[in-house]
């Protein structure tokens, strides 16, 4: 049954606009939302939080983790997604910078990413999935009916980091904003198991020059093309 549920996937790198995109494209289809990011960060804090280091885990022990750590995700009535830790709300504590190199680090060794497999595809529940992520189209869910590759230049996403810093009232400079995503790209693209890179048969947008809104009408219209009459 969840093969039939359509799944649409949004893949790039960090500040292409994707997690935005597809949470504006979820609300507007009325579909679930995978953040698979959010995965990795929170296999992250939780091993941050056992105070033992990574190297002291076995590949078994590492992939029985991802499979079986404690998270949850739950919308809540502002029409976000709390996201939970045993129990406890670490929305916040995801978006370090500790547990974004953390999560990077383990987002490289293949025994995480088979652990977290079967746990992204649970996510697939009528009456559709929108997936955001780096291989969401090329690995978790290959057979989906929309698969968009979004990019834009660094200096780009690095000034949406900073917009974004600023609300948060965090002043970074363009310089280091730049470094560390050229640093996190370059792990993400070069790694050998699911590397960051467009499926074959994705759509690619740049983004570089274009606003958030228009890209989520693009994509909208791509998959209104695409899904099955009852999904629209
Ligand atoms: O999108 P993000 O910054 O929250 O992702 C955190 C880390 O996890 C980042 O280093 C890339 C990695 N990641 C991945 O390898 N595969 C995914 N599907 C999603 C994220």
């Amino acid at each position: 049954m969840s093969k039939s549920v359509p799944v649409i996937t949004i893949d790039g790198p960090s500040g292409s606009g994707k997690g935005t995109i597809a949470r504006a494209v979820a609300r507007g289809l009325g579909f679930h939302l995978l953040d698979s990011g959010a995965l990795y960060r929170l296999l992250a804090l939780h091993v941050l939080q056992r105070q033992r280091a990574v190297q002291d885990y076995s590949d078994t022990e590492l992939e029985q983790l991802a499979g079986s750590m404690p998270a949850e995700f739950r919308a809540n009535p502002q029409g976000d997604i709390d996201i939970l830790l045993d129990n406890q709300l670490v929305n916040d504590q995801l978006r370090s910078e500790q547990v974004g190199e953390m999560a990077s680090q383990l987002a490289a060794m293949p025994a995480v990413r088979s652990g977290l497999l079967q746990r992204q595809r649970d996510f697939r529940q009528p009456p559709g999935l929108i997936a955001d992520g780096r291989d969401m189209g090329t690995v978790v869910f290959p057979d989906a009916v929309l698969k968009i590759y979004l990019d834009a230049s660094p200096e780009a996403r690095a000034h949406r980091r900073r917009k974004q810093l600023i609300e948060k009232g965090e002043n970074v400079s363009i310089a280091i904003l730049l470094q560390d995503l050229r640093r996190r790209d370059q792990r993400d693209r070069d790694r050998k198991h699911a590397p960051l890179m467009p499926a074959p048969d994705a759509v690619e947008i740049d983004s570089t020059e274009l606003d958030i809104d228009v890209v989520v009408t693009m994509v909208m219209q791509l998959a209104r093309q695409r899904l099955p009459t009852p999904a629209r």
